[in-house]
């Protein structure tokens, strides 16, 4: 059942307020009364559904009060009849200016304010339909929108610490395989972020970017199948000894082969492929220039770079000086020109690289490139 509607009656006139009030008690509608502008103001708040307001009433109009009571956003929609013995173009204009939606005539006929008042009712209860509908639409899709991003939040964090548990082991297995070799993980560290800068500056992806950091530290995950005798002989490895030691390369493919991963893919592909050499005198299979993957030419430089700048059993470490002359000296034989290009553009980049990571730089004799073991 429809709540019973409630109007508000202004006019200064008690006599016509009564009147009005009777009229509407036969059409079963509440009614409030207000004798002026001020306390119209104020009842207009008691759940009003529509107002009848007289025009001239002392200290404020019924213009002015029409005024007042659209400045409240509740009310804007809110029915408002005008009751006036004034019928001139010009006030009627004025009142709808004002924000009037109707007039009625004074004296009042009793048909004439049925049937505008229950028009006026009629669509004020359409609108307040419309209005409870798309608040309660807003309501719902907000509680959606609330329980989806919780749902996606809750899948992120999920993927993420997946993701990080990946990576962890992933990591672990680089440094097994690493102190094993240098009793220290400070090689893969910083070489993986300078191969990180040169696929940037090859314009790589932020995801392949990502994806080279990751795994290049692979690249000699392989060392893991070399016996100790070998990998930590101080002094030059025989050629039998060499032989052997090149096949950590084989042997770091193969432990990391056949994974969905795609870090364990570029892992696989690094391993294999970072001791080629761009023309063709490299191992384990001799490729020639474009032929040897792209990870494995980036790793290439940056690998090599890091062995000859760093202190090992085997070796003193070289000066960025003859390491530079040494990566343009290997420019188009050992490594890809474009690559090297790269390195020298990305300089500066490689040397906080190198000064955050290491410390143990030490300038000393210039080992055999040939059997260095990076
Ligand atoms: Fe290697
Ligand atoms: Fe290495």
């Amino acid at each position: 059942m429809n709540k019973s509607k409630r109007i508000l009656v202004v006019d200064d006139d008690k006599e016509i307020r009564n009147i009005i009030g009777e009229l509407l008690d036969m059409q079963g509608y509440e009614y409030e009364m207000a004798s002026d502008g001020i306390e119209a103001l104020a009842k207009v708040k008691l759940d009003i559904d529509l107002v009848l307001m007289d025009v001239n009433m002392p200290k404020m109009d019924g213009y002015e009060v029409i005024k007042r009571i659209r400045e409240e956003a509740d009310f804007r929609d809110l029915p408002i009849i005008m009751v006036t013995s004034i019928s001139s173009r010009e006030d009627r204009l004025r009142a709808v200016q004002a924000g009037a939606n109707d007039f009625i005539a004074k004296p009042i006929d009793q048909t004439e304010l049925n049937v505008r008042t229950a028009s006026l009712l009629k669509m004020k209860e359409v609108q307040d339909a419309i209005k409870r509908h798309k608040s309660e639409l807003e309501n719902k899709v907000k509680q959606r929108t609330t329980a989806l991003r919780k749902s996606l939040n809750e899948m992120v964090a999920a993927q993420r610490k997946t993701y990080e548990a990946h990576l962890d082991t992933i990591r672990r297995l680089a440094i097994a395989a690493e102190y094993r070799d240098e009793g220290t993980a400070a090689h893969i560290l910083r070489m993986s972020n300078y191969a990180a800068v040169l696929a940037k500056g090859l314009g790589f992806s932020p995801g392949e970017i990502e994806i080279v950091l990751q795994a290049s530290p692979m690249h000699d995950v392989g060392k893991i199948g070399i016996p100790d005798g070998i990998l930590l002989k101080e002094g030059k490895l025989e050629d039998e000894e060499w032989d052997m030691m090149k096949r950590h390369t084989i042997i770091g493919a193969r432990i990391l082969k056949g994974s969905n991963s795609e870090l364990l893919k570029a892992g696989e592909i690094i391993a294999i492929s970072h001791h080629e050499k761009w023309d063709g005198s490299g191992y384990p299979e001799g490729l020639k220039g474009e032929n040897i993957p792209l990870l494995g030419r980036i790793c290439a430089v940056a690998d090599v770079f890091d062995a000859i700048t760093t202190k090992r059993p085997y070796k003193e470490a070289f000066s960025n000086e003859e390491a530079f002359e040494t990566i343009k000296k290997g420019c188009g034989t050992h490594f890809d020109p474009k690559v090297v290009d790269v390195f020298f553009d990305k300089i500066d980049e490689v040397k906080i690289i190198q000064d955050s990571y290491s410390k143990n730089s030490v300038e000393r004799e210039i080992p055999d490139f040939e059997r260095m073991r990076y």
